[in-house]
Parts: structure tokens; C-alpha cells; sequence
């Protein structure tokens, strides 16, 4: 609910449990007042803006106004005239002089959502949800710049943009304009990003915040493995239950800056938003620009609430809305298991076994095209390479239809080798500098996609193969940052706009892509989980995670990515041990629960597979069947953590309705004399009977309170109540040797 209290000049805008407040103090300046658990009332709140109070100093009590600006709580900053802190908006003026004010002129109430055109963004009618549209204006400058918030009713969520328009006669060049800032006056604070690398994705990362500035960012051109476009302020000592969290998560694939600073009076203010390096967006007059999305989350129980608010929020209102129900085809994918050495008889082969096994589908990986045997060739050449594939595409896939399985491809639109017949038609399409040799990265270069002859070059190529067979899939990957980023066919001013407008025509090829093939099913990947951001999950409902398919490693990049994105996005696939990327063996058990946490398939040769793992396949496909609704549409509780605890990682999914959970466990490291543990879980109905089934057979006798596994014994834990399996836990029983995975059935009676 959006309310406006006209005899505060204050706005107090709630969602289920919290109440964000902001407030017009002297008539002009838009201020921060509070955002937290949701208020009863607001009187009085605005006098925390103490402008009495030394030194603040408004320039009506003709004090002075420097002391104002550099202290005063801005809803949205500006630099320039005086607020030294981390400023959202910076604007040029026709000089070059930088310098913007802006006050606050008047506010309207839409029902529903404002689509910030070209851009990913939450949806929603209003029926869910309403957006106050505060404008604010420099008229020196003749610039008006509308604050969107909408709020949902059912969630709490504030999902903030900013649109900037020049209504002047004068040219102006915007040199930032972030999505949104968190203002809070915290004792003390801890931050939490998402920061890796290529394999070690989304790893959490806390730490306490007291002076100076923390910060998550990327200049990659995309939202890159090092640093998540996530921040969350966190009280200290929070737990997945207990604790305040103010989450930002930016609906963006680009550079960006998620920034939290202490000022010098000890007050937060995070910003978030499109990176200002290599950022400066010209504007005539006349001009609008949108900025990306960034979507804020109050909870007031722990990290654990945070989490299951962006879930909701992301498959209820961002991804396409038919997923949230579809079923995901189990699928094989021959990456890991051939690289690029494979032809129509091979990919029939895994075909075969695949369907034998219960899969549904078939992915073929990277090499399919041009001349492609290694990484040195023919990105840009999306036409069969007929001495893999002989008799083309639909020939294959005509094929792997009639066995009743669906068939997929792997594609890599945004880049060009040297070596390729795109390149040697049209040498300048890649990104480049003049008089530079541009910097190569897996042998390849990235596309100058903001041309529109570049972009039609290569849609028109993406277009036909898909069109030439029945392809149900398409997994679109992205192997490099960008670099070298300039372009000679643009005016001098404006090449600070291309980082940008190549997302945004990345955002048009995809949009374009699902419009022409309505029933794809559209994976993204990047290096693994290179660009795993909201704002592709706008286009592809799940995206792959990380090149890292240890199980073990996946333990953590999967507790990072599900702390914001929802499980069921999570591209995770059993893979050959010991492990490409890693050596490492784990049990093929273990290896089928880690996945099934995500969107789930093989990743293997499933044509020579070890006879004994061969035959578990069938059992694994049906148990994934029986679990993926649950890890859809539930509700996901992190119960354990193997990075916080070194010993054992688990987690649960539990439907809406509390009526049945699962629960994944995983010993990764076996210890001597240990009894079995307590293992307490949450989500269930504390007044209702759930009968428990534990898959693993000697947790009958940990449940007994016997050290030994008991094998012959029943795996039928019988019945307890919600509440004791809450507060006491479930005794989890000790098991011989490492890397041991056991899934447990909750089912209400
Ligand atoms: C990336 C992906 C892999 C695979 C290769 C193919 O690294 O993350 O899954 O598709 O490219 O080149």
C-alpha cells in the first residue's frame, strides 16, 4: 500500500511486514526516514530528520547549506553541490561542468507496474501490486528524474528505477544514474555480497561494515563469477532464522556498483545500479533514460525469510510465469563427456541410452557448427559442420524425436573467432579500437551487437538454425568479458553508451528469440554461472550455474546462488568422477541429490557408464520427478552449511501448503565416534503428524540410538509431530565414509 500523509509531506509505503518511509523536508528536500518492520503509525516520524539539530542547517534557516547537504539523508543523492557520501545521479551540464540538484515537485499513484522499456522487470497487475511515481527536477539543468517504487502487496518487496528525462532545450550527459539506495542508521552492521571466480561462483561473503565502504562490482561488461549484483545489510550475528536483512538485488546482466558506505556521522547508505566506469549517456532534449531495476527485500527473521521473498518474487512476478508449473525435461548433455569430438553416431548412442535410462532429452554441447574441432574456430558460423553432423540438423534431431526424446543445442551468439567465415566477411564487426590489436580470451572476440547490421547479421543466423528443426532447447553461453569495447561507426560522445546498449541488444536478441519460438526452453550460461543475474532469469527460466560439477564444490556456489535465486533456476547435472575439474570421486548417489536441488540431467557418456551407476539412473529420474514440484514451487529452508560447519550441508523444499517436504542431507566428511545429530528442520506445520521416510537404511538405527548402520532395517522413521521435528530435529544418522547423501520424505498425515 502506497499512502501519502499531506500534513507530513511524508509517504509511507507497506508491504506484509515492513514499512519504508521518506518524507519532503523544507518543502523541497526528499529525505530517508525509515525502512524496517512495518508501522502502525508514522506521526512525528519526519522530526528525525532533526534540522534543528547542529549541524544540520537548511538553507530557510539561513545557516549553512553545505552542512546540510553532506549530512542530510537524500532518498536519491546527487553530486555536486555539496553531498560528498557514494551519489546516485552525476550530470554533465553542455560545459562539461558537473553539477545537479534535485527537489521535490509532486508524486502520482499508478495501479499496477511500469515496464521500464528494453529493460528485464518484475510484472505484476494491479491487483499485486501499485507504483508511486515521485518526481523530482533540477530546473537549472531542465531535468526531471521520476523515482519508481512499486510495492507488492502480498511480499515484502520495493522494487525501485529511475527515469530521467530532458525536458531543457540544452544537451546534458548523464555520468551516473543508479537504480536505487538503502539509507539505514545502523550500531553496527555486517554486509553480505556474493563474490567467486570461474568454478567458485556466488560464494556468501560477510563482513562487518564500521567505517569506510564495502563494495561488489563488475567491469566485465556482464555481471561476471567475481561479484553477484547482490548486497544485503544484515544485523550482526544473523542467522538463517534471526536477524534483520535489508536485501538489493539489481535486474541487470551488465556492469555494476553495489556499494555500502558509512558516512561521518555513522549512518549506511548503499547504492546499486549500472557501474559509472565507462559509463556517460548523452541526452538531446527530449531524451529518456531508463535505469534497470533493483529489487529491496525487508526481513525480520533471519537470512532464510530474505531468501524465500526473492524466490517468490522472481518466479511469481519475473520469470515467464509458465514455468513456475512446467515440468523440466531431464536431460544428457555431452560437453563434459566429448568436448567437441562427437558426430551423428555418437549423439544417437547417448540418445539411445538416454532414453533407455527415463531422460527426456538430448543437449548437444559446443562443436557443432562451422569447422569447430577446438576453440580456435568458427564462432559466428552458425551453419552444421557436415562432417560431424552428415545429413544436417533435422536429420539428427528427426532421429532423436523418433525415439521420443526432445533434442537441444548449445549456441554462442555474442562472439566470433578470427578463424571463421563471419570474421573474414566482416573484420570490423567485433569490438575493437583503433589502431589497437584487440585482446583475444578463449581464442575469441565479442560482437559489436549494438550495430544493428551486426545484430541482424547474427539473429537472422540463430533464426534459421532453429527453424530448420525441432529444437526444444537452446542453451546460449557467453565465454568471455568484453574488452577493446569502442566503435568507429559511432559520434565521439556517445561510445560511453555502447557497454550498456550491448545488454540491452543481448536483452532484444533473447526477447526476439522467445517471440519467434514461443515454446523454447532457454537456458543462459556464461563460463559456467558467469551471467547469473536476475536479469537474464527475465529470459530463461533456468541458467547453468558453474563449469564447477563437483558435487561437493557445488554444495557452496549452490547455497550462494539459492540465497537470492529461486533452486528450480539452478542448471546442476551429475557428472562423470573423479571429476574434470576437481579429481574429485563422490558416491553417484551424492552426486544425483546435489543436482536434484537445481534443474536436473546428466552430464556424462551415458553410453559406457559403470553397469552398477548405469541401473541407479532409472530410480534417480523417478525420485527427481517426485521432488522437482516440490523444488519449484516450495518454499526453500537452508538448514546446514558445509562452508559455515566443515562437516555436513543441508537443506529442505516444502510445498506451499506444508503438506510434504524434502529434505537433503550430505555427510561430506565422516568422523570417528560421533553419534548421529539432531537435524532440525523448519517450514512444517507445527500442529500437524508427518510420517518421515529417510532413503538411507540405517537411519532407523540412528533413530534408535544404535552407532551401527542397520541395513536390514526399515527406513521408515515413522511418525512425529511438525513441531518436534522443528524444535528437537530428526536424528540424522552417522555414515561410513565421505560425501555421503541421504534424502528424507515428510509427508503430512
Ligand atoms: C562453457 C560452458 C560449458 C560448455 C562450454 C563449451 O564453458 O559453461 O558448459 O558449454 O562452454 O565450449
Amino acid at each position: 500500500m502506497i499512502q501519502f500523509i499531506e500534513k507530513q509531506q511524508l509517504f509511507h509505503l507497506t508491504t506484509p511486514q515492513s514499512s519504508y518511509v521518506m518524507a519532503v523536508a523544507d518543502g523541497e528536500w526528499l529525505g530517508h526516514l525509515y525502512y524496517g518492520p512495518k508501522l502502525a503509525d508514522t506521526t512525528g516520524m519526519e522530526k528525525a530528520f532533526r534540522l534543528n539539530e547542529f549541524p544540520f542547517s537548511p538553507a530557510v534557516n539561513e545557516r549553512d547549506k553545505v552542512r546540510f547537504t553532506q549530512l542530510f539523508p537524500f532518498e536519491y543523492s546527487f553530486f555536486g553541490m555539496g553531498d560528498y557520501r557514494e551519489p546516485c545521479l552525476s550530470v554533465e551540464n553542455e560545459y562539461g561542468m558537473n553539477g545537479v540538484e534535485l527537489t521535490y515537485r509532486s508524486f502520482e499513484i499508478i495501479p499496477g507496474k511500469v515496464i521500464p522499456e528494453g529493460l528485464p522487470h518484475t510484472r505484476g497487475d494491479e491487483a499485486c501490486c501499485d507504483t508511486l511515481d515521485l518526481l523530482m527536477a533540477d530546473d537549472v539543468l531542465g531535468l526531471d528524474v521520476h523515482l519508481l517504487y512499486t510495492v507488492y502487496q502480498d511480499l515484502d518487496v520495493i522494487v525501485k528505477s529511475v527515469k530521467v528525462v530532458n525536458r531543457s532545450d540544452a544537451p546534458v550527459t548523464l555520468k551516473r544514474v543508479l537504480s536505487g539506495q538503502l539509507n539505514q542508521e545502523p550500531e553496527e552492521c555486517e554486509v553480505l555480497t556474493l563474490h567467486g571466480s570461474w568454478g567458485r561462483e556466488r560464494t556468501i561473503t560477510r563482513q562487518p561494515l564500521m567505517t569506510g565502504s564495502v563494495s561488489a562490482e563488475s567491469l566485465r561488461g556482464v555481471s561476471s563469477a567475481e561479484d553477484s549484483p547482490f548486497l544485503a545489510i544484515l544485523s550482526p550475528g544473523t542467522t538463517q532464522t534471526m536477524g534483520e536483512v535489508w536485501g538489493m538485488s539489481l535486474i541487470y546482466s551488465g556492469n555494476f556498483l553495489a556499494k555500502a558506505q558509512i558516512d561521518q556521522a555513522g549512518r549506511l547508505r548503499c547504492v546499486m545500479g549500472i557501474h559509472p566506469e565507462g559509463f556517460s549517456w548523452p541526452m538531446v532534449p527530449g531524451d529518456t533514460f531508463q535505469s534497470p531495476e533493483v529489487a529491496l527485500v525487508y526481513s525480520g527473521e533471519g537470512l532464510g525469510k530474505m531468501t524465500r521473498t526473492y524466490h517468490d518474487l522472481y518466479r511469481s512476478h519475473l520469470i515467464e510465469k509458465r514455468w513456475l508449473t512446467q515440468d523440466r525435461p531431464v536431460l544428457v548433455n555431452n560437453w563434459e563427456a566429448t568436448m567437441m569430438n562427437f558426430d551423428t553416431d555418437v549423439l544417437i548412442g547417448f540418445a539411445k541410452a538416454a532414453k533407455e535410462a527415463g531422460l527426456d532429452m538430448l543437449v548437444m554441447d559446443d562443436g557443432w557448427f562451422g569447422h569447430r574441432d577446438d576453440d580456435t574456430s568458427s564462432l559466428g558460423d552458425w551453419f552444421v559442420d557436415e562432417r560431424k553432423l552428415k545429413g544436417g540438423l533435422k536429420k539428427l534431431t528427426d532421429a532423436v524425436n523418433e525415439m521420443g526424446m526432445k533434442f537441444g543445442i548449445w549456441v554462442e551468439p555474442e562472439m566470433v573467432n578470427e578463424d571463421s567465415e563471419l570474421f573474414r566477411a566482416h573484420p570490423d564487426w567485433r569490438f575493437q579500437l583503433p589502431d589497437r590489436k584487440p585482446g583475444a580470451l578463449r581464442q575469441q572476440y565479442v560482437l559489436d551487437l549494438t550495430r544493428e547490421e551486426v545484430w541482424e547479421g547474427v539473429y537472422s543466423q540463430i533464426h534459421d538454425t532453429l527453424a530448420s528443426a525441432n529444437i526444444a532447447y537452446v542453451k546460449w553461453d557467453m565465454n568471455r568479458y568484453l574488452s577493446d569495447v569502442g566503435s568507429m561507426v559511432r559520434e565521439p560522445g556517445c561510445q560511453g553508451q555502447i557497454l550498456h546498449q550491448y545488454v540491452l541488444a543481448v536483452y532484444r536478441m533473447q526477447e526476439r528469440l522467445l517471440k519467434d519460438f514461443p515454446d523454447l526452453l532457454l537456458e543462459n550460461c556464461s563460463s559456467g554461472g558467469a551471467r547469473f543475474d536476475a536479469g537474464m532469469l527475465f529470459y530463461s527460466p533456468q541458467i547453468w550455474t558453474s563449469d564447477d560439477t563437483d558435487a561437493i564444490e557445488r554444495l557452496s556456489i549452490q547455497e550462494g546462488t539459492a540465497l537470492v535465486f529461486p533452486v528450480s533456476t539452478m542448471g546442476a547435472h551429475v557428472s562423470v568422477c573423479p571429476n574434470l575439474q576437481t579429481g574429485r570421486d563422490v558416491p553417484f548417489n551424492t552426486r544425483a541429490k546435489v543436482a536434484m536441488a537445481g534443474t536436473f540431467g546428466y552430464e556424462m557418456d551415458v553410453r559406457n557408464m559403470d553397469p552398477e551407476e548405469k541401473a541407479m539412473i532409472p530410480e534417480q529420474v523417478a525420485l527427481f520427478r517426485k521432488v522437482h514440484p516440490v523444488v519449484r514451487e516450495g518454499d526453500y529452508y537452508r538448514i546446514a552449511s558445509f562452508r559455515e560447519n566443515h562437516h555436513s550441508d543441508c537443506w529442505m523444499v516444502v510445498t506451499k501448503d506444508r503438506s510434504l517436504a524434502y529434505m537433503t542431507y550430505v555427510q561430506v566428511l565422516a568422523a570417528a565416534n560421533r553419534p548421529g545429530v539432531p537435524v532440525r528442520m523448519q517450514g512444517l506445520d507445527p500442529d500437524a503428524a508427518y510420517e518421515v521416510i529417510c532413503d538411507y537404511k540405517g537411519a532407523m538405527a540412528a533413530h534408535n540410538g544404535e552407532m551401527s548402520m542397520g541395513p536390514e532395517a526399515s527406513h521408515h522413521l515413522g511418525r512425529f509431530n511438525g513441531d518436534t521435528l522443528m524444535k528437537h530435529g530428526i536424528i540424522v544418522p552417522r555414515v561410513r565414509g565421505d560425501y555421503q547423501a541421504l534424502m528424507y520424505e515428510i509427508k503430512k498425515v
